[in-house]
């Protein structure tokens, strides 16, 4: 439920959603201003993904990110969310190792930037112990299954997962487990809209659905694809609610034009001296130059 004094959205309130029917929405942000007006706008979730290396640091996958990154990132999104549930994503290698490293990485995602859970990828046998780990150490943990993009060098390429039998079972099998070991709520990314709906049916706890058709719980997007940050490639799975890229060229395009026409700064757009002692002001100056001059 939502804190009552504080109205922030929590874990059972976000879970409830799914006995009451009521999509969750989730998206991610990785900065004040952007976690503002989302929360502001009445999100569920907001998610600080390892999505930050591709679309705010610009690398070409998520690998890079670090923990330093993301704490640094999820830090002001906590600040400006005063009711979206805020969950930190780890990156790769921060839960490879042991779980007591692990652990301690998730740790700082509470302690030292303030978010109410952290996401990590993968259900290997390996994974769900630690997320039993993680848990036991009171730090509640989202799921991801079907296309894991930290896996990218292992699957390829950035591809549906899930079209056939085997692996769609596989992932079926990967959500139930992740339940059984305790997250909270599980990201299915990228599966085809059939799977996600008998994996929607089979948990108790809500899916949140990335390219995973309609039959989730909830559905999360990267932010900088809805406005249109880019004007690159987007996945089908994406809907354009605005160009902002055309919008801000726009307006840039237009400061540049009007500077370099002198139209910008006008006189509304500046500072004026006293009318009154504008020209006292004139003469001593000029009086200063006459006296330099001789
Ligand atoms: O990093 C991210 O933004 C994510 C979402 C795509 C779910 O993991």
């Amino acid at each position: 439920m939502p804190n009552e004094k504080t109205q922030k959205k929590t874990i059972p309130f976000i879970q409830a959603k799914k006995e009451k029917k009521e999509k969750i929405v989730a998206i991610t942000a990785y900065d004040f201003p952007v976690a503002k007006i989302v929360d502001q706008c009445g999100i569920d979730l907001i998610l600080v993904g390892d999505s930050l290396g591709m679309v705010v640091l610009g690398y070409e996958n998520t690998i890079p990110v670090t923990m330093e990154d993301m704490i640094h990132h999820t830090r002001p999104v906590v600040f400006a969310s005063k009711s979206a549930l805020v969950v930190g994503d780890m990156p790769y290698f921060s839960f490879h190792l042991s779980n007591e490293e692990s652990v301690y990485n998730a740790s700082r995602f509470l302690k030292e930037a303030g978010a109410s859970a952290v996401k990590i990828e993968g259900a290997s046998k390996k994974r769900l112990k630690l997320v039993e780990a993680l848990v036991e150490a009171e730090i509640p943990v989202m799921g991801h299954v079907g296309l894991t993009p930290q896996s990218i060098y292992h699957f390829g390429q950035f591809k549906v997962k899930g079209k056939e039998i085997d692996e769609a079972e596989n992932i079926v099998q990967d959500a139930l487990s992740l339940e059984k070991a305790g997250v909270f709520s599980v990201i299915l990314e990228c599966i085809p809209m059939e799977v996600a709906r008998i994996i929607t049916e089979k948990l108790e706890i809500p899916t949140i659905g990335i390219g995973a058709g309609p039959y989730c719980d909830g559905q999360i997007l990267v932010f900088h694809d809805l406005v249109g940050f880019s004007n690159g490639y987007l996945p089908k799975f994406v809907k354009k609610y605005v160009d902002i890229h055309e919008v801000i060229s726009r307006a840039v395009k237009g400061y540049i034009d009007d500077v370099k026409k002198g139209t910008f700064p006008d006189s509304n757009c500046s500072y004026h001296f006293k009318s009154e002692k504008l020209d006292e002001l004139i003469k001593n100056e000029d009086q200063k130059r006459g006296k330099k001059k001789k």
